[in-house]
């Protein structure tokens, strides 16, 4: 790990003029710059103006003692070790301070070596302290990426909605299609509440057939159905204290519906081939890409506990109803995935862009996603209009130009060569595809791709290798 680098300096206070000037000595042939303060409140007054790295404080002194000074200066920059002083090495105040959040202490008078290196070991805490503060932040900026993308107004009431409900218990039912990003708002109000550090766990309800369900979700005994060696926690139990997604809900059996209901209503349950009540405090969070209400119409999902869910519905737009958040994605993608693959973030030209934004996207941003993954790949620097091959429309793709010099054979063979990679790139140079595409065998084609040197470009068996 890297150490931050900090400016080394310290704050020295002491009432005696003499004990300043002697550790100002200490420190500055140590390498240390130094500010100095005669009692506690100059000290709080000099933390703020000059931030030293270290402050060493002894902790008699009129006006305002070292103690408070430190309980003060701690509260407000507890990232600044602070070292304690005492004439008297009386162990009750040396524990106080201890107890309070002092980096160490000096008995006075101390030894010069002692001073030097207690110096510069709080130094090297503060730099620490730095350095993991910084690795906070880059983390946040990293959170920050994976929350909610986009400033159409969808997206911005979502938002809203978001951090009004983050906070609360409420029961949170979000719709969308598959691959607009229905999870990634669950676990934006999970972090975003008083429950981020507790679990987050995450259901597919339509996983499983009923009986594994039951016992995924509420756990079991020991002995309650054949297998069931020893007794199992359910996933309600493991969520306790933090939120659940239960993913596909419009998918959950019927049977569990009801206990589903009781869980919402009561926080209570009983592990299959169980007695004992069990409460659990759980935030539900459940997601569908179908219509719920159409299946409460069927019989399929029970009315009451749809009403239960909905408490606070979010809606999740398509992404092509939100066209203007697109822009944001392709910036947010390609630095992304140029990021994971160690290669210069491309530029995305606007024809590449217009193409991108009038796509219908019917797997959303996971589609757009993975569109621009492979083209971040296969680009060099640039992903244009050709780089998008799937989703050009067949009316626009290149038309094949017959040359117009050369022999009948050279003509034919650049014609030839102009329909293959046509094809390749409408099939995303999939070679398989591809020799249907063209009604031709695999093996054939592949002595083509040779044969014109297409294997080079990106769209011949190197990008095969890449599916
Ligand atoms: N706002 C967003 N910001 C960043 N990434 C997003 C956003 N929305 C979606 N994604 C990305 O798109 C992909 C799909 O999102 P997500 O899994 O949340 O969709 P979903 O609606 O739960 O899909 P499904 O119905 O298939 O489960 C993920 O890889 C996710 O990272
Ligand atoms: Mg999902």
């Amino acid at each position: 790990m890297q150490t931050a680098t900090l400016t080394k300096s310290v704050l020295i206070v002491d009432d005696q003029l003499t004990v300043r000037q002697l550790l100002h000595e200490v420190a500055r042939k140590a390498g240390y710059d130094t500010w100095l303060a005669e009692n506690g409140l100059k000290a709080l007054e000099m933390t703020r103006e000059c931030s030293p790295s270290v402050i060493i404080m002894d902790i008699k002194m009129p006006v305002m003692d070292g103690l408070e000074a430190f309980r003060l200066i701690h509260q407000e920059f507890p990232e600044i070790p602070v070292i304690l002083m005492t004439a008297y090495g009386t162990l009750d105040t040396v524990v106080e301070a201890m107890k309070m959040g002092a980096f160490d202490y000096l008995v006075k008078p101390s030894n010069v070596n002692e001073l030097r290196l207690m110096l510069d070991r709080a130094y090297q805490m503060r730099c620490m302290r730095a350095e993991l503060a910084e690795l906070r932040n880059e983390l946040k900026k990293h959170f920050q990426l994976e929350t909610i993308i986009g400033k159409s107004p969808a997206v911005q009431s979502i938002y809203k909605v978001v951090g009004r409900v983050a906070q609360t218990n409420a029961t949170v039912l979000i719709t969308g299609e598959s691959g607009s990003g229905k999870e990634v708002i669950a676990q934006t109000i999970h972090r975003n509440s008083t429950r981020r550090d507790n679990p987050f766990i995450k259901v597919n309800c339509g996983a499983l057939p009923e009986g594994l369900m039951e016992s995924e979700l509420f756990g079991h005994e020991k002995g309650a159905f054949t297998g069931a060696v020893a007794k199992k926690p359910g996933r309600f139990e493991l969520a306790n204290g933090g939120t659940m997604l239960l993913d596909e809900i419009g998918e959950l059996p019927l049977a569990l519906q009801v206990k589903l209901l009781r869980v919402l209503q009561e926080k209570t349950f009983e592990r299959v081939g169980g007695t004992e009540t069990i409460k659990v405090d759980v935030r539900i969070v459940a997601a569908t890409n179908r219509n719920l209400e159409e299946r409460v119409q069927q019989g399929l999902f029970r009315a009451d506990l749809f009403y239960r869910l909905k408490v606070v519905p979010i809606h999740v737009p398509a992404l092509r109803e939100r066209v203007e958040d697109i822009p944001a994605f392709v910036d947010y993608f390609v630095r992304r995935y140029a990021d994971e693959a160690h290669v210069e973030v491309p530029i995305v030209s606007p024809e590449a862009l217009k193409l991108l934004c009038r796509c219908p996207w019917p797997g959303n941003v996971r589609e757009l996603g993975n569109v621009l993954e492979r083209a971040v790949i296969l680009s060099q620097g640039v992903i244009d209009v050709m780089d998008l091959p799937g989703l050009l429309p067949a009316e626009e793709l290149p038309v094949v130009a017959v040359p117009e010099s050369g022999t009948y054979r050279e003509q034919m063979h650049r014609v030839e060569k102009q329909i293959i990679e046509n094809a390749l790139r409408q099939n995303n140079g999939n070679r398989v595809k591809t020799a249907k595409a063209l009604d031709i065998s695999r093996r054939a084609l592949l002595y083509k791709i040779d044969e014109h040197g297409l294997g080079q470009t990106g769209l011949g068996p190197d990008a095969q290798e890449i599916e």
